[in-house]
This record gives structure tokens, sequence and C-alpha cells, in this order.
């Protein structure tokens, strides 16, 4: 089947996960984060995912609001930070992440395709509302799909779903693009023609589904249509 409709994933593959700890650190006002960011921003997005999958298979749903809020505490416990005002801080910069650079480009050539694009994420509407609109991306995407629509997180099969009923496409006409090797295996299970996008140069998930295409940035997903 042609390609009619390109979804990605939102954060980490859209907008930069590490960008809220890296501006804290770089801002000097916690000294606390100077050489701990990194360790920072890794635990916090674990344990984000870790209590998503666990949500998600108790079937004690709960926004990715929450859930990104209750990682950070077991975080900063975690490294012994307790100051509310860097919790606050880091939360404020959580909701307005950058986008990465390939982002941008990678959506607007999409455009000129005349393809469907979406966001497909965990997060909240309000989250990714508010993160497309400080990434600079609002305009590019045509519908933005939470899973706050079926009440279960990634990588149940109902989020995955969700695209072919608001596109009214079928999966195997779907192109779909993330950073988290999981979720591009996963989705690759379902039958969308998966996209692992490997920022960080990692291994390949041992799970079922296999991506279709392995790239390291956006920049030539719009070369696979
Ligand atoms: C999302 C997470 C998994 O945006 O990155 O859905």
């Amino acid at each position: 089947m042609p390609i009619t409709t390109v979804i990605f994933d939102a954060y980490g593959t859209l907008f930069d996960i590490a960008a809220a700890a890296r501006r804290v650190a770089a801002e000097g006002s916690f000294p606390a984060l100077k050489d701990l960011w990194q360790d920072l921003a890794s635990d916090w997005r674990n344990k984000q995912l870790e209590y998503s999958w666990l949500r998600a298979v108790t079937g004690d749903h709960t926004d990715f609001w929450q859930v990104t809020q209750d990682a950070l505490d077991w975080t900063m416990e975690r490294h012994g930070l307790s100051d509310p005002a860097l919790r606050d801080e880091l939360l404020d910069l959580y909701r307005q992440l950058d986008a990465y650079p390939d982002a941008r480009s990678c959506l607007e050539a999409l455009r000129t395709q005349g393809i469907g694009i979406g966001i497909l994420s965990n997060g909240s509407p309000a989250m990714i509302a508010t993160a497309c609109d400080a990434g600079g991306l609002n305009g590019l995407i045509d519908k933005i799909l939470s899973v706050e629509t079926v009440g279960v997180f990634k990588p149940s099969p109902k989020v995955y779903n969700l695209v072919e009923t608001k596109f009214s496409v079928s999966r195997d006409s779907v192109l779909f693009a993330s950073s988290n090797g999981w979720d591009a295996s996963c989705a690759a299970a379902y039958g969308f023609v998966s996209v692992w996008v490997n920022r960080n140069g990692l291994p390949l998930d041992r799970l079922p589904g296999r991506p279709a295409h392995i790239l390291k940035d956006l920049a030539d997903v719009p070369n696979l249509i």
C-alpha cells in the first residue's frame, strides 16, 4: 500500500526530553545539577516509561502529566534532591521542551508532499498542545492523538488503533516514526510501516516486531514516502 499518513511519537522523537534538565544545568541556578543533569534526565525518562507500562498492565491509568511528576519525584529522591523550586522549574521546562532541529524541516517536507501528518503520544492533549506551541510545530500537524482517548498507554494496540479510526486509513498505509525502540517494534508488530529513529545509537530491541527502517534522525523520513 502507498503511504498516505505519517504518524510521529512525541517525546524523544519530536521533542528533546533531555532539554529540561540540560537547560536547568546550563542556567546555573541549581548547582547540584551541573554534574547530575544527564543522570537525572535519564532516570526521569526511564521511570516515567516504567510507570506508564506498569499502569497499562495493571489497568490503573492516570494521565501522563501525573506519571511525569511521579517519575520526577522518585528521581529527585534517588539523587538526594528535595528543592521544590527545582521540581517546579524542571516541570515547567518539561511542558515546553525544545523540538529537535530536524523535526520542523521533516514536517514541512511532508506537508509539501501532501501527506497526512499526526502525533500519537502518551502525552495528555494539553501536554502535546503546549509542546507543539513551544517547539514551533503548530500548523504542521493535522491531528494530535492522545492515549487519553482510550485510557491506556502505549504499546497497547488500542493506542495504535486510534490512527486507523481518526485518520480513516488502513494500518499498512501508515508510516509510524518513533525514537523509542520498543514503540517502533510494537508499532511494527501492530502492522504499521515502522521507522525507528535511533537518535542514541542503541541496539535493536529484542521484541517480536521489527521496524522496516532505521534512521539516525528525522531528516530522511520524507524520502521513505
Ligand atoms: C510518547 C512517549 C512514549 O510521546 O515518548 O508517547
